[in-house]
């Protein structure tokens, strides 16, 4: 596990500490990064949480800390969100476990840097088929086992890539574009006892993400100063950000994405400073 994978010292409830009291979340991706800060703060509001992905030691070693930090309780499972058989599977034990899933996270997702010209079509699928394909497999299954009957809420984590067209991440953009396409259909499909929403953060530091994506060399206080906000964002905000669509805070959104980039989207790069001398 990433050294970044730990618990908060201090956390801030600016929500009521039993907003999510007896909920369970499930969360893909949940073992490091945004979701498992994601986790920890759902966890600190009193919700119980499964959270799944390939490596079954990471999601335990990081359920083993979100129990110990939070007293509530973890289940970690293992599952490839591309091959359903696994999905169900870990869906079964989940509900098996905690006998109901009220909130699903999808956050599950593949990235890395490489021009559309040099993309080959098994890597364009595979990034399609983690975060798009995933997406979908996950959401479907806990649809089917749970959701249809008793309602939820899902969350999606997206970005903001396809919002100008970032290069070097065409896949990456296509397939967050294409989840937040999936969260209106399904929003209208599916309700009115699922809700289904998106976050889409901007550059947050500390993360797999932003490791991948540059953020650790040289350009990153260039970066920093095209975001109207002028810092990067942290997990905290993406995990509270996610409180608001988990609870009944949100009751009359679906559909919806929010972005939580500082702004950042906006400006596309362009330096704040070139404005502050106007
Ligand atoms: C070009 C690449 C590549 C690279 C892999 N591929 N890495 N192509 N540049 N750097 C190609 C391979 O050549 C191959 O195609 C195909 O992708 C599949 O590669 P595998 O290694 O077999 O895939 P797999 O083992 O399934 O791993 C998936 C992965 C890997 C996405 C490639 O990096 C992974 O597991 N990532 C999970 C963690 C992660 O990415 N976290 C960051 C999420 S952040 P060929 O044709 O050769 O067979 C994020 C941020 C979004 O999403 C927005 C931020 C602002
Ligand atoms: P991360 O730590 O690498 O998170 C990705 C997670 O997905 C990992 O825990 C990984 O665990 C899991 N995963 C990958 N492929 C999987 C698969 N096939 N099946 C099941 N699980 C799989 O990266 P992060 O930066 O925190 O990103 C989290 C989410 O935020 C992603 O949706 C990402 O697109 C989004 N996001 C991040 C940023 C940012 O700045 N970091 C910006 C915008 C959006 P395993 O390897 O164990 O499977």
């Amino acid at each position: 596990m990433n050294e970044d994978d730990t618990c908060l010292e201090t956390y801030k409830h600016f929500f009521a500490r039993d907003l999510l009291r007896n909920k369970v979340a499930f969360i893909t991706g949940g073992g490091s990064g945004i979701c498992f800060r994601i986790a920890e703060i759902f966890m600190r509001h009193q919700c119980n949480v499964v959270i799944a992905s390939r490596k079954l030691e990471r999601v335990e070693s990081a359920a083993k800390k979100l129990r110990d930090a939070t007293g509530q309780r973890c289940l970690a499972v293992q599952l490839d969100v591309r091959n359903p058989t696994d999905v169900n599977v870990a869906i079964e034990k989940a509900i098996k476990e905690f006998g109901k899933i009220d909130i699903l996270v999808n956050g599950a997702a593949g990235n890395f840097l490489c021009p559309a010209s040099n993309l080959t079509a098994n890597g364009f699928k595979t990034v399609i088929s983690i975060d798009t394909l995933g997406t979908f497999n996950v959401s479907k299954a806990i649809y089917d086992k749970w959701m249809m009957e008793h309602g939820g809420t899902i969350i999606n984590i997206t970005a903001t890539l396809h919002y100008t067209g970032v290069p070097m991440q065409m896949h990456a953009g296509a397939a967050k574009a294409a989840i937040e396409a999936m969260s209106r259909h399904l929003a209208v499909e599916w309700g009115p006892n699922i809700r289904i929403n998106c976050i889409a953060p901007g550059p947050i530091e500390r993360t797999e993400g932003f490791r991948r994506l540059g953020g650790a060399s040289a350009v990153k206080d260039a970066y920093q100063e095209t975001i109207p906000l002028q810092r990067f964002g942290t997990r905290e905000e993406i995990a509270n950000a996610c409180l608001y669509f988990a609870s009944d805070v949100s009751s009359y959104t679906t559909g919806a994405t929010l972005v939580v980039d500082g702004g950042s989207w906006m400006t596309s790069g362009t330096p704040m400073k070139t404005f502050s001398k106007l």
